[in-house]
């Protein structure tokens, strides 16, 4: 959000900044979700307080889109809407983690997970993926980081940064370990409907139905139907956990926005078609991205699976020259690159993964063409 704000800044400065750092679709909310909140504005029931959990209809419909194609059926007494996924993080880990409890994830990680560890005085445990790997979280490697003190795992697939998207089989392994040392599994599921080439979502409850006993799912309607500023996202999980963070949140925040969450149910009750048509843009440039950082000097990257990011790996730039720069790291590149090519990317150093860049690839196909040429330029220039 740092990158996108200097690039924003800059843009607004009238300097010409292409910006592949923003983790929001390019497009506009669908029409008929805007006009469903336009019609909710105009009912006065939308105008006052509603329960801190959520809508009870949009309760029901998110109970009821995330029950199908599982072997179990989740109640709308196990939901609790949020002011976006983020909220719903956060509201899970201040509701499990006591002080020094350990929470495992892998990293590459979105940087949010680490920072609400700490807020909520739990101990980050990171399990490193490697490139060689598709950046997959292997069972294996998270058993040996579980000790007496840890709380929980944190998986999320597909994966913002890396675009990694588990499969049933690595999931399923992942879920006996857990049900094993008695650890919660968090699954970050937001990116569901946005994977490519082959690779199929599969939730970790699919996997296993007991898992779902000591389960929260976190999921929205951020980045499906491109509605980043709505600020609707939910948690799903044990009737205990979910009445806790209720709790909280009714200490807090109180309920999100009648508004947004009644765009949000005309969200899940509009069927999957506008979706699609966004998945199928973003496979597009996939493709492109991808292509093109393969060919750009001192890049090495593996194809990305799901969600809208390209991890490219630009160790090879480290040390080198460019614009009478010696480059030291990818916090210093990235700076370098916004202001002699005008492109912004994520450094590395944000997802605990120095020597790596994160492009964001949902922004016009025009943008897209442009913002590679640049890079490609910028890269060939290191000596
Ligand atoms: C993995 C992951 N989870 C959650 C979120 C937050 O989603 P929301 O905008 O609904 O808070 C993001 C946003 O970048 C994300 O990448």
């Amino acid at each position: 959000m740092a990158v996108d704000a200097k690039a924003k800044a800059m843009r607004a400065a009238g300097e010409d900044v292409i910006g592949f750092g923003a983790g929001e679709p390019d497009f506009p909310t669908p029409t008929h979700i805007v006009e469903a909140a336009r019609q909710a504005a105009l009912d006065p029931t939308t105008h006052k307080y509603s329960p801190s959990a959520g809508l009870p209809d949009l309760r029901n419909a998110i109970a009821e889109k995330t029950s199908t194609n599982l072997p179990i059926t989740f109640e709308a007494s196990q939901v609790m809407v949020t002011n976006g996924a983020k909220q719903a993080v956060f509201n899970t880990l201040a509701s499990i983690v006591d002080p020094g409890d350990e929470v495992i994830y892998a990293t590459p990680v979105w940087s949010t997970y680490t920072e609400v560890i700490k807020l909520v005085e739990g101990v980050p445990v990171p399990v490193r993926t490697t490139q060689e790997n598709n950046f997959h979280l292997r069972a294996e490697d998270i058993e040996r980081v579980i000790t007496n003190h840890t709380k929980a795992l944190l998986i999320v697939s597909p994966s913002n940064p890396t675009g990694a998207v588990l499969s049933k089989q690595e999931l399923g392994e992942i879920a006996n370990l857990a049900l094993d040392k008695n650890i919660m599994i968090i699954t970050d599921e937001i990116y569901e409907h946005l994977v490519y080439e082959g690779n199929d979502f599969t939730s970790i409850v699919k996997t296993n139905p007991a898992i779902a006993e000591q389960t929260i799912i976190i999921n929205g309607v951020s980045k499906s139907f491109a509605m980043t500023g709505w600020r609707v996202g939910w948690m799903i999980g044990p009737q205990e956990i979910i009445k806790a963070a209720t709790d909280l949140q009714s200490q807090t925040t109180s309920n999100v926005a009648n508004i947004a969450q009644r765009a949000a149910l005309a969200a899940l009750q509009g069927g999957t078609g506008c979706i699609e048509e966004m998945r199928a843009a973003f496979e597009k440039r996939r493709e492109i991205i991808y292509r093109e950082l393969s060919l750009m000097p001192g890049i090495t990257i593996t194809a990305p699976e799901g969600a809208f990011y390209a991890f490219p790996n630009v160790s090879g730039l480290i040390g080198r020259k460019i614009h009478g720069n010696t480059l030291t790291d990818t916090t210093q590149l990235a700076q370098v690159a916004l202001e002699a090519a005008k492109v912004a990317v994520v450094p590395g150093e944000a997802f605990e993964a120095p020597g790596y860049l994160r492009l964001s690839y949902a922004l016009s196909d025009e943008m897209l063409n442009e913002g590679l040429n640049r890079l490609h330029e910028f890269f060939t220039s290191a000596v």
